[in-house]
């Protein structure tokens, strides 16, 4: 495991941070053109975001992942659109500069182009997203054009798109036959056309990650595609070793952050059962005097 030297993080709370510029979307493709490779990592809180910001990632992705890594489910799925608002708020509130994008979570924009561009409005109104995501291609590709149309970026994710699991066979390695992978390639330009900005591509072959990343104007960011990607994604408890159970294949942990709770918890315990937690350096102090009336207006029983 590569370990890095600490960071100092500007002491502030997160409201007195000052403002910096925000990265715009054409900075962003800029990026791409130039050859130089785009950091995104998810998050799901203020302190997490203000983290992000600070090791200089250009993007902050509000992944519907948050169903399984914050809210206890095993799947994407049933989070809900005031869940994901709320978790946004949270995150747009905590970073400035990184372009924050919020995952459309399941139910939120397949129904009709209406449902999707009205989900999508509310994440940049309620919660201040710069951007959304959604998943797939095909039927999705309307809903690309129609959000786009209404003002709000689109990112877009094929490979495996956890939202249909079911249908790719569970969660698995995509795009690995010549069909599959010329599919992926077809969909990747189809949603460029539709207007997307940047496209995650997720659990597909490297060599096919990197023809759609030389095909494509857009930055590709992947995630178990290949270092040929223009960038790459991984979701924040998986980078920190805050993941319960297996990480898949594609993760590097560069943190065992579980431990590191554990050790501190279990001292604490440990403190609190011995009476050796607070001491004086960690409570208040009350003056003889004050102390000694306060004990004089006491029932005589407890003197
Ligand atoms: O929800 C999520 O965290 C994602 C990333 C894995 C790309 O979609």
């Amino acid at each position: 495991m590569t370990t890095h030297p600490p960071r100092p993080v500007p002491d502030r709370p997160v409201h007195d941070t000052p403002a910096r510029a925000k990265l715009s979307l054409p900075e962003l493709a800029e990026l791409k053109r130039r050859g130089q490779r785009i950091a995104m990592v998810t998050a799901y809180d203020a302190p997490s975001a203000r983290l992000a910001e600070t090791a200089d990632v250009e993007l902050v992705l509000v992944g519907d992942s948050a169903a399984m890594t914050m809210l206890g489910h095993d799947t994407t799925l049933p989070v809900t659109v005031d869940e994901m608002l709320m978790l946004t708020r949270a995150v747009t509130r905590g970073a400035q500069r990184p372009i924050i994008v919020a995952d459309l979570p399941f139910g939120s924009f397949q129904i009709s182009d209406e449902a999707a561009i009205a989900h999508a409005v509310r994440f940049v109104k309620e919660a201040r997203a710069d951007a959304v995501k959604l998943e797939g291609a095909g039927l999705m590709l309307s809903r690309v054009r129609a959000i786009v149309g209404a003002g709000v970026p689109v990112m877009g994710h094929i490979g495996l798109t956890p939202q249909s699991a079911v249908q790719l066979g569970g969660l698995k390695a995509q795009g690995r036959t010549a069909q599959a992978a010329s599919r992926f390639y077809q969909d990747a330009l189809a949603l460029q056309r539709a207007g997307c900005f940047a496209l995650v591509v997720e659990a597909v072959p490297a060599a096919v990650a990197a023809h759609i990343t030389e095909a494509l104007t857009i930055p590709t960011i992947g995630i178990g595609a290949g270092a040929a990607c223009d960038g790459q994604v991984l979701v924040w408890h998986d980078l920190l070793g805050l993941s319960s159970g297996r990480v898949p294949r594609f993760v590097k942990q560069y943190a065992d952050l579980s431990g590191r709770i554990l050790e501190a918890l279990e001292a604490y315990v440990a403190d609190v059962r011995a009476g050796t937690f607070p001491t004086t350096q960690h409570t208040y102090a009350i003056s003889a005097e004050e102390l000694e009336r306060f004990e004089s207006g006491l029932p005589p029983s407890r003197r």
